[in-house]
């Protein structure tokens, strides 16, 4: 049938996924969430999730051959994400994709996981050029895609926090449990979003990268002053600086690269106020649906397929697990401030 699988164990999800290498149709997606492992400690704990992987991936690829109405005969990849990520985590998606790749002689592709993201794009036939927005619990980075397979382009990058990191250190403050993205939004609801004037970060430069960790700190000194201030308000006023923060940079990068369209990626993408505020924009604003957007294995699988169409692959076995994995070259940096 001409199946690509995908795997990812960047993190704290066990990803598969199943893509028709012809039509790159979805066929299944099924991720393990560890949440409630993690919980408890407020935070991923690195080890916990690499053992987690290990028990889960053969259940997830069962539950995704169900879904499929599909075996492993017609796998003719398999795709697992190499890097960045959680090094213990990394290791057993790789190890285990390759053993199955190399047990079957399939061909093996490492993927890097931002690859992956931007591929989650091609959901709904969006063509390149386009420009691509991650923003999850580990990166907060712009892209610009002209070539679907080939080294997008990065525009900018958080400095420090990730943006769903910012999310869930200021959620956490707030006293909100883990993950405190969806928890800080929902309590944002009811807030008002100008009570507090937070300054939004960088915003005297010219270039397109992104900081939260001010802001967070802005936070902290806030509620550490002042142990009754409306935590609600806060919430609302910090979730309305990050997405103006966000969508400044995004539509000032969309005029200047000459781009209309734009998708938006990562965990965050899941905001109620951000995803108002992208209707706003003068954009053709692509949001994968949520399955597609959090960490998942057929983003990979996708990635993997991009790259097939574009020719022979050279041999992935010798694709090593890459914690801090740099997906492109960047813009240069020196100017980019005022
Ligand atoms: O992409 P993702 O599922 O995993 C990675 O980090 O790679 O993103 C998870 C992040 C977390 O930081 C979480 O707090 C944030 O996305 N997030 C949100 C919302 N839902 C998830 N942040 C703000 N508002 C939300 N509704
Ligand atoms: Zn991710």
């Amino acid at each position: 049938m001409g199946l690509i699988l995908g795997i990812d164990t960047s993190c704290d999800d066990t990803g598969i996924g199943l893509v028709e290498r012809g039509s790159g149709r979805v066929r299944a997606n099924v991720v393990a969430s560890q949440t409630a492992v993690h919980a408890p400690y407020g935070g991923v704990v690195p080890e916990r999730a690499s053992r987690e992987h290990l028990a889960h991936l053969r259940p997830v690829l069962d539950a995704a051959m169900r879904d499929a109405d599909a075996s492993l005969d017609d796998v003719e990849a398999v795709a697992a994400t190499y890097g960045p990520g959680l090094i213990g985590a990394l290791l057993v998606g790789l190890t285990w994709g390759k053993a199955l790749a190399w047990g079957r002689d399939l061909t093996f592709v490492p993927v890097h996981h931002l690859e992956g993201h931007i591929a989650s794009a091609t959901f709904d036939g969006v063509q390149a050029p386009y420009l691509c927005l991650i923003a999850s619990g580990g990166h907060t980075s712009l892209f610009r895609v002209d070539e679907e397979g080939a080294r997008p382009t990065e525009l900018g990058r958080s400095l420090d926090d990730a943006a769903g990191e910012a999310f869930d250190k200021v959620a956490r403050l707030l006293g909100l449990p883990f993950p405190g993205g969806p928890a800080l939004s929902e309590l944002a609801a009811g807030g008002d979003p100008n009570a507090i004037p937070f300054t939004r970060p960088l915003r005297r430069q010219v270039g397109y990268d992104f900081s939260f960790s001010g802001l967070k700190t802005a936070v902290a000194t806030l509620v550490e002053r002042d142990p009754d201030v409306g935590r609600a308000n806060v919430a609302a006023s910090f979730e309305a600086t990050v997405v103006d923060a966000l969508l400044r940079t995004l539509a000032r990068a969309a005029r200047a690269e000459g781009l209309r369209t734009v998708v938006i990626a990562g965990g965050v993408a899941a905001n109620r106020r951000l995803r108002a505020a992208l209707r706003e924009l003068d954009l053709d604003v692509r949001v994968p649906p949520p399955e597609l957007t959090t960490d998942n294995g057929a983003m990979i699988a996708l990635a993997a397929r991009a790259r097939m169409a574009r020719g022979p692959l050279p041999p992935g076995w010798t694709q090593d697990a890459a914690p801090y994995a740099p997906l492109a070259s960047t813009t240069p940096r020196a100017s980019s401030y005022t």
